[in-house]
């Protein structure tokens, strides 16, 4: 070696040392969460629309209000020549055979052959089934979301589906709701990466490509604040919740790109979300700038009519602000809504309300053009038809499970972890125990799409592959009745003595406990969160063997833990991990995986404390179980959840410290400053942390939630590395909606908290921001 090349070996070599040393900075490089959120720049193409124009001017109003309907497999099979008139969209239907003869139908066989657009439910995956999202979200990683729709739509393509029912956003500070499952948890910020992730995955930067679909996010707007919990109730909420919380999700999803949404069930302040036009049309359509279309849900539009259903008789019914199909229809078109899912008071009613002028054909144009434009967009018109041969071959690939199993892995949070019982040591024998051991249905979760129960990996049989010496015993079983069975819900301690005999032949037990896929989705809200049945009764007698165990949780929502974590040493949220659930977990019991994930949502001490989350306002009486008169429950002693958002173990320790700011002041109009902070693994072992960012308006002119995440970064570090993370903030972060939907930034201090979950306090900083609007309160401009 020459002594030049020595010498830059040598500089080279000691810059990397320096790196190993202290990590590099990733100052001026986004984080990923900011990286997913830059919007997607739409423009309208001249040419569709010229398309459009045309196909429009040659479509009678029938065409058109077929166009404006959605039927399901099940009408389509009833009904086949509903693919000549032709219909616009069909969904649940997935195969490729049915699809391409209805398609050969409407594009070949009727007058203006226009293709249908076929939709599905890919919720977390198509056949290769990820973690629900509300796992998937634990990761705090956009690309496990991102991921999960690159091959979700990937598979769904290959049958013929272009269009996917996915992202659900709907932010939710109620666990007893089932459909927590389905999205990010109680975070707007999470929730808003996770689905902007999840378009990007789906429809990537075009998705008339072949393995592409478009999305729609969903369901507008507040479904995920029922009230009770009860699925399909009512909300009612402030306008400025609604802005701050629950709107700002879908407008990162269409930001990112959703060129499709689907309208909720529920009402919103008394007016159902789909026939709401301040949500719809003043919102979506005028203020976001949305072009694309809005479908209902299922039977939504049916449903604002009064109970008993009139006109047509039966059916659907119960908001009862429409009288009768008729008016269902005026309603809902009316407020902007586009398609209209399973029933078909659009199509049956159409011609009646534009002869009275009740609808304007404006109207009825407008609907059609976004219908027509989106199949443009996705290029249904030059390929409308899938290749079927090909379709099996493209499910199920082993590097899509691959890349499940990596998501499975990274979507788990170690909650308790004492004396270091995780990771179990993979040449000692381990006792499975527990209805959840050897389950492989459920697995997939509440929304397994085309997921098989055959094709997946249960707990036992993923420890068995990386330990041959493993038991199963599953002590009870729990029943999948879709009906409430107590009965059949480890009801009986009748298999508690093989349990126990199989954890004292073993040197270690995982315990695989938690709820069924029959409990949590849609139409399953529950009022009791704990185990169900004696599940918790066969810790304690597992806890009485005196042997190490760890509880591994398979579930949909958060749960009550409080007896849990009383008798466990050590517990592993899983969630429903999706069809390499057994690999994935087992790759962290045995420690090959480190557990880096952090929860998405609060988890309750019980269920009185119900809604309890991070990002709650705060009071003039703050809770203090200490004295009277404040915001306490009597019968809890703890202001806090048993778990908070952000929470999460690993099996090394980190560092989270030396908050900085760039700036001791902030512009509210064009200014931004940068937060930074140093993440060092303090342990001995390499693992993952996610850095929080976190602000709070202490002075405002609403009241400011106590806490708002407004950054989070997931990073790998080996032992002693650290890492800088960060973060650019602006007006978009400091500022909030009012109770008229405005956004104001406001004078005044922000303080910005860092660490490695919701609650830290020992990183603050805070700052000002000028040229802002004054708030009413305690603040003078510029201070
Ligand atoms: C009803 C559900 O609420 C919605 O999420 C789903 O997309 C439709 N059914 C279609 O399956």
């Amino acid at each position: 070696m020459s002594r030049r090349h020595f010498l830059s070996a040598a500089i080279v070599a000691l810059v990397a040392l320096c790196l190993v040393a202290t990590g590099p900075v990733l100052a001026g490089k986004r984080t990923r969460d900011r990286a997913v959120l830059q919007a997607v720049q739409q423009r309208l193409d001249r040419d569709i629309e010229r398309r459009i124009d045309s196909l429009l001017r040659r479509m009678t109003l029938e065409e058109k209000l077929n166009q404006l309907t959605l039927l399901s497999d099940g009408q389509m099979k009833e009904n086949p020549a509903e693919a000549r008139k032709p219909v616009g969209s069909v969904f649940s239907e997935t195969d490729p055979v049915l699809i391409n003869r209805y398609q050969r139908d409407a594009v070949e066989n009727s007058r203006l052959g226009i293709p249908i657009l076929f939709a599905f439910d890919t919720i977390h995956g198509f056949r290769t089934v990820f973690p629900i999202p509300l796992g998937a979200a634990s990761s705090f990683d956009p690309n496990v979301a991102q991921t999960d729709h690159r091959i979700g739509a990937f598979e769904s393509a290959a049958v013929g589906l272009k269009q996917i029912y996915s992202p659900m956003v709907d932010l939710s500070h109620e666990p007893r709701w089932g459909r927590i499952a389905e999205a990010a948890g109680e975070d707007p910020y999470l929730n808003s990466v996770m689905a902007a992730a999840r378009v990007k995955g789906a429809q990537g930067n075009d998705y008339s490509d072949p393995d592409k679909v478009v999305t729609s996010v969903k369901h507008f707007a507040a479904y995920g604040q029922p009230e009770a919990g009860r699925d399909y109730n009512t909300t009612d909420m402030s306008i400025q919740r609604l802005w701050n919380l629950y709107l700002p999700p879908f407008k990162a999803a269409v930001d990112a790109g959703s060129d499709t949404l689907m309208c909720a069930f529920n009402a919103l302040n008394g007016v159902p979300a789909c026939a709401n036009r301040y949500l719809e049309t003043r919102i979506l359509k005028r203020e976001w700038g949305f072009d694309g279309f809005i479908e209902s849900d299922y039977t939504a539009v049916a449903e604002l009519r009064a109970c008993p259903g009139v006109n047509p008789t039966g059916g659907p019914c119960g908001h009862g602000v429409a009288e009768d199909g008729r008016e269902a229809a005026r309603l809902a078109l009316n407020a902007g809504t586009d398609s209209e899912m399973v029933s078909t008071n659009f199509r049956d009613f159409g011609r009646q309300l534009v002869a009275s002028g009740e609808v304007s054909m404006r109207r009825i144009d407008d609907a059609v053009r976004r219908i027509l434009r989106i199949k443009f967009r996705a290029g249904l018109f030059e390929n409308p038809y899938v290749d079927v041969a090909a379709a099996p071959g493209k499910q199920l690939l082993p590097e899509n499970r691959a890349a499940a199993r990596r998501a499975a892995g990274r979507s788990t949070v170690l909650l308790k972890n004492d004396g270091g019982v995780l990771p179990l040591d993979p040449s000692k024998s381990t006792a499975i125990i527990g209805p959840l051991g050897n389950s492989k249905h459920d697995m997939l979760g509440p929304w397994w799409g085309r997921g098989d129960d055959i094709d997946v990996v249960s707990l036992f049989e993923g420890m068995q592959a990386q330990n041959a010496n493993t038991t199963f015993t599953p002590g009870c079983t729990l029943s999948h009745n879709e009906l409430y069975d107590p009965d059949n819900e480890c009801a009986t301690d009748a298999g508690f003595p093989a349990a126990v005999a199989a954890a004292q032949a073993a040197d270690q037990v995982v315990l695989a406990l938690g709820e069924t896929r029959e409990m949590s989705g849609e139409a399953e809200s529950r009022s009791m969160l704990d185990l169900p049945g004696l599940q918790e009764e066969l810790i304690e007698a597992i806890k009485a063997t005196g042997k190490p165990f760890a509880v591994v949780l398979f579930n949909g929502r958060p749960l009550v833990l409080e007896e849990v974590v009383e008798n466990s040493p050590a517990i592993l949220e899983a969630w429903f991990p999706g069809v390499e659930a057994g690999n994935a977990v087992a790759d962290v019991l045995y420690g090959r995986v480190n557990p880096g994930g952090k929860l998405p949502v609060s988890f309750p001490r019980n269920e009185g404390q119900i809604p309890i989350y991070y990002n709650h306002e705060p009071t003039g009486r703050p809770c203090d179980i200490g004295s009277r008169y404040n915001s306490r429950h009597r019968d809890i002693l703890s202001c806090a959840p048993q778990y908070e958002f952000g929470y999460g173990l690993s099996y090394t320790t980190f560092r989270v410290s030396n908050l900085r700011l760039s700036s001791a002041t902030m512009d509210a109009r064009r200014g931004s400053i940068t937060a930074s902070v140093d993440v060092t693994n303090t342990g001995s072992r390499a693992g993952d942390e996610v850095a929080q960012l976190y602000i709070n308006d202490p002075v405002a002119s609403i009241s400011q939630p106590v806490r708002r995440l407004r950054g989070f970064e997931r990073v790998t570090l080996q032992p002693g590395q650290m890492r800088t993370v960060t973060w650019t903030l602006d007006r978009d972060d400091v500022g909030f909606y009012d109770n008229r939907g405005r956004f104001r930034v406001e004078n005044g201090r922000i303080d910005v908290y860092a660490g490695n979950t919701s609650i830290q306090i020992d990183n603050k900083q805070s700052f000002t921001v000028t040229g802002g609007v004054r708030a009413n309160a305690g603040k003078r401009r510029g201070k």
